[in-house]
């Protein structure tokens, strides 16, 4: 197939990256916060998360880099365009992990940013646009809510305040635990973005079921994140009459199963899932007084997931009404879908195509920070397979060969979006 016409005189169609070196790098990653089993815990600002940060400012700034990191702790590497105009080509995700995580979820995406500025490096080539490497705060929500927080903040969706004012469980505050890792900045992050390319795995099983190598995102689906407090009174397990309970367990099981049968009757495309629940006090022979857990919504038709989000409210009062017991629901995260730029999602299917890579389109399942960066610049994303369509889970694997076919992608895209030539 041809190639785009865009394509700059003089650079080969595919860029020369090293597989070696992509492989090495996620390797070298793999090993920060490292589970015993395999896998990675990388909680958002966790002495985990500090290390993962500290190598990647040292990767950055061996390949000539500037670092800056704003006060949300976006951490942000950028290659000097020629001086002629200052949009930059941003490229990106984060490094941050769920506590049960894999190597590539969101890692990836930044560590082929690296991959594909050594290569322009390599190259000796220069581009009209700085290339900027972006690693955003808390994309993952496990340990802060909301999720995609560090994109968002930037994106100007949520002020600095209220999201350093933030608790996580235990009730440490965001905005302590970024300085307590040093990563609290001062700069501004760039302020003017040509586009935003993030290359990330699929997370799901459609591209490896159809034998499809590149995924060209259309777009990221809905999300609904609902925290539940349910309570009522503790009791002795063996002396309360039944008719005399006000069981907070109960409840929720209640709400939980309400939640799944509601989404069945809403079609496929409803998804929920109970992520976190905790009982207090917590004991065998105790009647529970407090559950605390959590809801996740996600549907790409916002009507429907607003539907969903309504009859869980719904679910939720039905069942304190029964129970005798209290019941509160508080939002942690509501995104509404997002569509990516129709001319950058066209140029990330033209480029796969071009350098001879099957592709389908999709829409994304998880949250990804191009969702937010999607309000500020045109934006898109790129998929490669995940093994088996696991994610968020230790056992997460993606092939060398289809995480260095999604990084020739990013680096042809990021090269014509740049405007790069030869030394
Ligand atoms: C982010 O990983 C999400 O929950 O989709
Ligand atoms: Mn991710
Ligand atoms: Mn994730």
């Amino acid at each position: 197939m041809a190639l785009p016409a865009v394509l700059p005189v003089g650079v080969p169609a595919a860029l020369p990256i090293s597989p070696q070196r992509l492989d090495a790098s996620v390797q070298e990653f793999g090993r920060v916060g490292a589970l015993p089993g395999g896998g990675v815990a990388r909680l958002a600002l966790t002495d985990a998360d500090r290390a993962g940060r500290d190598l990647l400012v040292a990767r950055m700034r061996t390949l000539g880099l500037t670092v800056s990191v704003d006060a949300i702790g976006n951490i942000f590497g950028t290659r000097a365009g020629d001086g002629s105009t200052q949009g930059t080509v941003m490229v990106g995700s984060h490094i941050d992990t769920v506590s049960t995580g894999g190597l590539y979820d969101g890692t990836f995406g930044v560590l082929a940013g690296l991959e594909v500025v050594a290569t322009l490096n390599d190259m000796g080539a220069r581009t009209r646009h700085p290339i900027t490497i972006a690693a955003f705060t808390n994309e993952e929500g496990a340990r802060f809510q909301p999720d995609m927080l560090g994109s968002l903040v930037f994106a100007g969706g949520l002020a600095l305040d209220e999201a350093l004012a933030l608790r996580d469980a235990d009730g440490a505050v965001l905005g302590d635990e970024l300085r307590r890792i040093g990563y609290a900045g001062q700069d501004r992050g760039p302020a003017d973005m040509t586009a935003y390319f993030e290359l990330h795995i699929e997370q799901g099983p459609v591209l490896e079921r159809e034998g499809v190598q590149i995924g060209v995102v259309s777009g990221v689906q809905g999300i609904s994140w609902h925290e539940i407090t349910v309570r009522g009174r503790s009791a002795h397990a063996g002396t309360t009459p039944m008719a005399m309970r006000h069981d907070a367990g109960h409840a929720a099981a209640r709400i939980v199963c309400g939640a799944h049968d509601m989404a069945r009757t809403l079609g496929p495309d409803q998804l929920v899932a109970t992520g976190y629940t905790r009982l207090t006090p917590n004991l065998v022979n105790v009647i529970a007084q407090e559950a605390v857990f959590t809801v996740d919504l996600r549907n790409p038709d916002n009507a429907a997931l607003q539907q969903a989000d309504a009859a869980l409210l719904g679910i939720a009062q039905d069942v304190a009404t029964q129970t005798g017991t209290d019941v509160t629901c508080r939002t942690l995260a509501r995104f509404d879908p997002v569509a990516f730029d129709p001319a950058c999602v066209d140029a990330v299917e033209h480029t796969a195509r071009a350098l001879g890579y099957s592709t389908r389109r999709l829409h994304s399942g998880a949250g990804h920070d191009a969702q937010m960066i999607a309000r500020i610049a045109p934006a898109a994303m790129i998929f490669v397979p995940s093994v088996g369509g696991i994610s968020h889970n230790v056992r997460e694997f993606t092939a060398l060969d289809d995480l260095v076919r999604g990084t020739a992608v990013l680096a042809r895209l990021v090269a014509d979006h740049a405007g790069a030539t030869p030394a």
